[in-house]
């Protein structure tokens, strides 16, 4: 009997299952050289297969390193197919400078997947797009200038936390031990001064809670099980991560609504401790005017609030954490810190205003941000409209993913881009010099809303690590390149450093 009568008689489940795949697989080819055709070249990419896409293709564990491998083949501007998803690869930092800063408008949407419109509802800022995005951004830009960010009134809240941060440092005692949570206590709480007007013990359980928590979210949000959630919803009950994200996040948000309601039964409109308080007084000027449908209601504040704490907390923490881990693998960098910082400003406390007489010590910053490339491939953007980018078709709402990795080490900017190598950012005087394609924090409509207050943060932690822990960071063992970079994982937004990379003694 023929294979084809053998199939034939087979299940008819079997032919008919057969006979779908083939003619969705006629279906795809026809209608993704179709589209191309209409409207003008798309950008070129690997062939995908049905369903999976590029994912094949691609390193799980390392996605943005494929992404520059695909580059060099396929250009600046390519499509890859992540799952069923198309998405456009913007390459380099011209490439991903003309698109995030010339066409600001057409790149500046977001691109939100599954997971994350699930989560937000549209509310917020990070993953929310259009009128209320636009106004929950200003407002908080605004308000979070007015409570402190980039100004002087942070940086005594970041000195206080910094002297915190140092109390728990010398409780170890010599021993080593894993900065992780530490750090992202510290820096939580430099948002909680802001947001809410005041910080909180590390030992209290709740906000220990909360902030636990809340890096487990970004660690499970970037395993594989969810990135198959986003690629393929109907998996979604089978996946206990995608159970174990919910069930963190309703926690967090049900703790921030106790904060809120407190903060609002407290609430005086002459003074504003924080943002949270701010946020209230003009829903209820609002409300009072008769406006019952504006922005401000309280899922928009929430899920801000929210927001600042994700996009604020491991970011920070995990850049910090890199400037530790660096000075440990390169003694002779750290001894030129310590130098520096001893004969500039001695023994007292950084201040913001020392940065322009540390020219090295800025330099080692901005080159640890450049190597660590926590963000490497941004935030997911979508396009907001059709556009013809570099001679290539792109449609609305295709997601774009500008690869800061490729313009944080691209060849054409850095003498050395993949070494460690803070003279990129000093002249032949030893000046500092600012680079165009220092871009950790991306670029355009999007542009991290914490840039300011996460430089000042990292610079005084630095420092202030620098003068009260001089020579007492060494890395256990040494730092191998069997653990250097430990990063997290696969495709999470934010690559967080493995504990064991980063363990110290003080
Ligand atoms: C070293 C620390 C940080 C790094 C490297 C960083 C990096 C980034 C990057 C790459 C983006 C995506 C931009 C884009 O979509 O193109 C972003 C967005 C954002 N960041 Fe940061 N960030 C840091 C700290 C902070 C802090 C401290 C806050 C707040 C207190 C913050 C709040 C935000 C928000 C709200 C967004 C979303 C902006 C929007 O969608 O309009 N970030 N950040």
């Amino acid at each position: 009997m023929s294979l084809m009568e053998d199939l034939l008689l087979q299940a008819p489940s079997t032919v008919t299952l057969l006979g779908a795949v083939l003619f969705l697989l006629v279906l795809y080819l026809l209608s993704s050289s179709s589209s191309s055709e209409e409207h003008g070249k798309e950008p070129p990419g690997p062939r995908p297969l049905p369903l999976l896409g590029n994912i094949l293709q691609l390193d799980l564990r390392r996605p943005y390193q494929t992404l520059c491998e695909l580059s060099k083949k396929y250009g600046s501007v390519f499509t890859v197919h992540i799952g069923p998803r198309k998405v456009v690869v913007l390459a380099g930092y011209k490439t991903v400078k003309q698109a995030l800063v010339n066409h600001a408008e057409e790149f500046g949407d977001r691109g939100i997947n599954h997971l994350f419109s699930e989560l937000n509802k549209g509310h917020g800022i990070v993953f929310a797009n259009g009128d209320s995005w636009k106004e929950m951004r200003r407002f908080a830009l605004t308000n979070l200038r007015d409570f402190g960010m980039g100004k002087k009134a942070s940086e005594e809240k970041i000195i206080e936390e910094v002297h915190y941060l140092i109390e728990v440092f010398e409780e170890h005692k010599g021993k080593a031990f894993d900065t992780t949570q530490a750090m992202n206590y510290a820096v939580s709480n430099i948002i909680c001064s802001i947001v809410y007007g005041s910080r909180f013990d590390y030992s209290d359980p709740r906000f220990r809670r909360s902030v636990d928590q809340a890096n487990e979210s970004i660690r499970l949000g970037g395993s594989i099980s969810i990135q198959l959630y986003n690629m393929f919803p109907w998996l979604g009950p089978l996946l206990k991560n995608k159970t174990l994200i919910l069930k963190n996040i309703a926690d967090n948000k049900g703790e921030m609504k106790e904060l809120v309601r407190g903060l609002k039964e407290t609430l005086n409109p002459q003074m504003c401790r924080g943002f949270v308080d701010s946020f209230l007084v003009r829903k209820q000027t609002l409300e009072e005017s008769g406006n019952m449908n504006s922005h401000y209601h309280t899922e928009n504040l929430i899920q801000t609030v929210a927001n600042l704490f994700a996009a604020g907390t491991d970011t920070t923490g995990t850049t910090l954490r890199w400037g530790l881990l660096l000075m440990a693998k390169y003694p002779d960098i750290q001894d030129r810190v310590q130098e520096e910082i001893s004969r500039v400003i001695g023994s007292r406390q950084a201040l913001v205003e020392d940065r322009k007489n540390l020219p090295y010590t800025d330099a080692v910053i901005h080159e640890t941000q450049r190597l660590a490339n926590i963000v490497p491939m941004s935030i997911p953007h979508t396009t907001s409209q059709d556009i013809t980018f570099q001679g290539y078709f792109i449609k609305k709402g295709t997601d774009v993913l500008p690869l800061l990795t490729s313009v944080l080490r691209d060849e054409s900017e850095w003498k050395s881009p993949h070494t460690f190598n803070p003279d990129h950012f000093l002249d032949e005087e030893g000046r500092f010099v600012k680079k165009d394609a220092f871009m950790p924090f991306s670029a355009g409509r999007r542009v991290c809303l914490g840039e300011s207050l996460a430089r000042m943060e990292l610079f005084l932690f630095y420092c202030s690590h620098a003068v009260f822990l001089i020579f007492l960071f060494q890395v256990v063992g040494c730092v191998s390149e069997r653990v250097w970079p430990g990063w997290s994982s696969s495709f999470s937004i934010v690559l967080m450093l493995s504990s064991s990379s980063s363990s110290s003694r003080s």
